[in-house]
């Protein structure tokens, strides 16, 4: 077993350059792993036809570049819309069918015109026609939750309901669909007033008219030429991805995987499933057991005032399944930060230390570094540089 290079893991998360590149710039979501840094690991710790397993898949960065790296994978996460951009992310799709797309954005851009004409009350000929398409075939519904009009304007909800009307009943594959659901779901904070990606307050926001049509043509269109180089560059190895809890993973069989790379939630850092609620409200996505399930949330650690007993517990049950999961002496690599819970430092490598020792993991070695630099965390509040981010690696005993 060779161990982690302080250098080497360095040099990585310093001069990481381009870490959007391919699918992984197809949807936002916290706290992402820089892809070099499980590309390094795959390449480092397993062999091609390997299977590498993400408990914590997130957005999907691991088996991103495992498929690309020739590994088979197996992802879970209890992020529901995490797990679907994952599975759009690590999916190929015919270049016929990827020819569909600019046809559709025209009818979708045809319906929203029309829209916006009616809008301005303008009687043109075109507003005229989309009287007439809506007096037709086509209708849309808005969506209904809480708040609603609170965090869309008006305008905004018609268009967005157009849009994701038009993707629903085109005649396309379900895997082509899904690609242009989540080109949509990308849209939605942006047009809300929503404040940012990671702060879930409303903002007064001035959308202009057609602007979420705009942003959407924009996204779908440059996820297709990355899905069409994503064809080119992946491998056909299998991933398996799960929408679940790691707490309970019985469903996966003993030593199936030879290598863990993941990235735990940190304790009171993120609500996973806050920042993308409107979005899983708009997709029909169960945000409210993401909610209930999500280990380590600022819900449970700043609201409800848990401590990190409930924690370690949760993590305790977690690890004896990755153990269990895991080959006999294959390394597990884990990157995790620093936490503060009612003003206390808690290190992130001594919990994990503590973990690996009661779950029958041993430590082989760990880098660490400042917090900031190998997650692509997009709050800069998170970049304390007092706290840590640690790369430990472990390996499986039993
Ligand atoms: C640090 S993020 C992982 C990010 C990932 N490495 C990426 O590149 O996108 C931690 C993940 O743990 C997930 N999580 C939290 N509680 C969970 C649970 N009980 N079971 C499975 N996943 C959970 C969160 O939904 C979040 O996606």
């Amino acid at each position: 077993m060779t161990f982690l290079a302080k250098e080497q893991i360095l040099n990585i998360v310093l001069n990481a350059k381009d870490t959007t590149y391919l699918t992984h710039n197809f949807h936002p979501f916290p706290a992402k792993f820089i892809p070099q840094i499980p590309n390094f690991m795959i390449r480092q710790f397993s062999l091609k036809y390997d299977t590498v397993f993400d408990p914590f898949c997130g957005s999907g960065t691991t088996l991103v570049e495992g498929k690309l790296l020739g590994r088979n994978s197996i992802g879970v996460d209890i992020h529901p819309l995490g797990v679907f951009m994952s599975k759009v992310k690590i999916t190929k799709i015919p270049e016929d069918e990827l020819r569909k797309v600019p046809d559709l954005i025209r009818i979708i851009e045809r319906r929203i015109d029309s829209f916006v004409l009616k809008l301005h009350g303008h009687k043109t000929l075109l507003a005229f026609m989309g009287e007439h398409i809506k007096n037709g075939a086509f209708s849309y519904v808005l969506p209904d939750f809480p708040n609603r009009d609170h965090w869309f304007q008006e305008h905004v909800l018609h268009e967005l309901s157009i849009i994701k009307a038009l993707i629903m009943e085109a005649d396309v594959t379900p895997e082509l669909k899904d690609l242009l659901l989540l080109a949509f779901s990308c849209v939605i904070v942006p047009v809300s007033n929503q404040d940012s990606e990671t702060r879930y307050a409303a903002i007064k926001k001035e959308i202009p008219p057609k602007q979420p049509f705009l942003l959407f043509r924009e996204k779908a269109l440059d996820m297709v030429s990355r899905v069409k180089q994503f064809n080119q560059m992946a491998s056909d190895c299998r991933v398996d991805i799960y929408h679940a809890d790691s707490r309970y993973l019985d469903f996966l069989d003993d030593n199936i995987a030879d290598l863990i790379v993941t990235s735990p939630p940190y304790p009171n850092t993120y609500d996973y499933y806050l920042y993308h609620k409107l979005r899983m409200l708009w997709l029909g996505l169960d945000w409210e057991n993401a909610k209930f399930n999500e280990m380590g949330s600022r819900l449970r650690h700043s609201s409800q005032k848990e401590n990190i007993d409930t924690y370690m517990n949760d993590m305790m049950k977690c690890f004896k399944h990755f153990n269990r999961i895991l080959k006999p002496g294959k390394p597990f690599i884990i990157v995790v930060g620093d936490s503060i819970i009612r003003k206390e430092l808690l290190k992130g490598d001594a919990i994990i230390r503590e973990l690996a020792d009661k779950t029958g993991f041993k430590l082989v070695n760990e880098v660490e570094y400042n917090l900031g630099y190998a997650s692509k965390t997009f709050n800069p509040a998170f970049r304390n540089k007092t706290k840590q981010e640690h790369v430990i690696l472990l390996t499986c005993e039993k």
